[in-house]
């Protein structure tokens, strides 16, 4: 249960959030599935719902997890729990099967018991809820008119690391911490590695060294203010930085990048970090 209140916090804030990388303050962030949400209470037909989320170069919400899930049942939860709310899954007829509107396979379902009904006409899906955050699946006829949810998946970009060389590179709140590769061992030569650091919406990421040390000349760790290389730089660092140093980003997101040339090697770093509020 906390961890719903949590997600729903973090989705009803991201209004607030300096860095919500959807295309309006209007969608909602949540960081834990990266993407972003659009509910519309305008009551439309499939069709007609399908063509406005268009218009964002967005589609219905396609739901491949249960982490979507539950977001989609926050929104439909305290925007109108009474309502069917259209998702992005039809079928061309009864005998056919339903395909999400962006084409992805059909590998996770959420069937209210006796769905799919094979009703005439009822060719088009919206969630409904139940009881409290708890609802399913139900295809009904697609001329209803009933409000939907536009979708962005993978709203941040993440630069590419070199898979090989790197640990993962997405880090979520609200504490952890980054190492350079094989520390405390010596990282390689020829490193390329981002760290995307997001803490919920409305909080910002407070970084801290614990040890740093690479070539000094030439082995470097940018530290961005924000989710993207083109963000502002909060610091470069290179050579050895004392223990304690700490960085602070303005919103939600923080971007490492990590580079080292072909020759000379060190320790590299370890930092920790936490979300903090001010
Ligand atoms: C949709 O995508 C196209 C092509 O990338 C772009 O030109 C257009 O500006 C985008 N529209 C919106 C509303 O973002
Ligand atoms: C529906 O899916 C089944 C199993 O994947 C497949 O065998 C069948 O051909 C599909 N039917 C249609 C109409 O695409
Ligand atoms: C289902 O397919 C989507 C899109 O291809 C993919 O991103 C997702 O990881 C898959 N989920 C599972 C549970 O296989
Ligand atoms: C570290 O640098 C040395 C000397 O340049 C090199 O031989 C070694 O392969 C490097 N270590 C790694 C892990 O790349
Ligand atoms: C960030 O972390 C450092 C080290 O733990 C601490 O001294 C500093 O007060 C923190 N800053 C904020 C704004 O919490
Ligand atoms: C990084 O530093 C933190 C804080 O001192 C420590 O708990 C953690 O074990 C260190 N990680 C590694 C891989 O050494």
């Amino acid at each position: 249960m906390l961890k719903l209140i949590l997600l729903s916090t973090a989705i009803f804030f991201s209004a607030f959030a300096q860095d919500n990388p959807c295309p309006t303050t209007q969608w909602k962030y949540d960081e834990t599935s990266n993407s972003c949400f659009l509910p519309s209470k305008h009551h439309s037909t499939f069709t007609d719902a399908t063509t406005y989320c268009s218009g964002f170069n967005s589609t219905l919400v396609v739901i491949h997890s249960q982490q979507i899930e539950t977001a989609v049942n926050t929104i439909v939860y305290y925007e109108d729990s009474r309502s069917v709310w259209w998702i992005g899954l039809q079928r061309s007829s009864p005998q056919g099967n339903f395909t999400w509107v962006d084409g992805t396979p059909l590998n996770y379902t959420d069937w209210q018991s006796g769905q799919p009904s094979n009703t005439l006409g009822a060719n088009c899906v919206g969630v409904f809820l139940k009881s409290g955050l708890t609802g399913g699946w139900q295809n009904v006829p697609c001329v209803q008119q009933q409000p939907f949810i536009c979708f962005i998946p993978n709203a941040v970009a993440l630069p590419t690391s070199n898979p090989k060389l790197c640990p993962p590179g997405t880090y979520q709140g609200p504490s952890g911490s980054i190492q350079s590769p094989n520390y405390p061992a010596n990282y390689p030569n020829n490193a390329d590695c981002y760290y995307l650091i997001t803490v919920a919406a409305g909080y910002k990421v407070n970084i801290t060294i614990v040890s740093f040390r690479t070539e000094y000349c030439c082995d470097w760790a940018y530290i961005h203010d924000g989710n993207a290389e083109s963000s502002p730089y909060l610091a470069s660092l290179r050579g050895v930085v004392p223990a304690g140093t700490s960085y602070k980003s303005t919103g939600q997101f923080m971007l490492v990048h990590f580079t080292s040339d072909e020759s000379t090697n060190d320790t590299g770093f370890n930092m920790t970090y936490t979300a903090v509020a001010n």
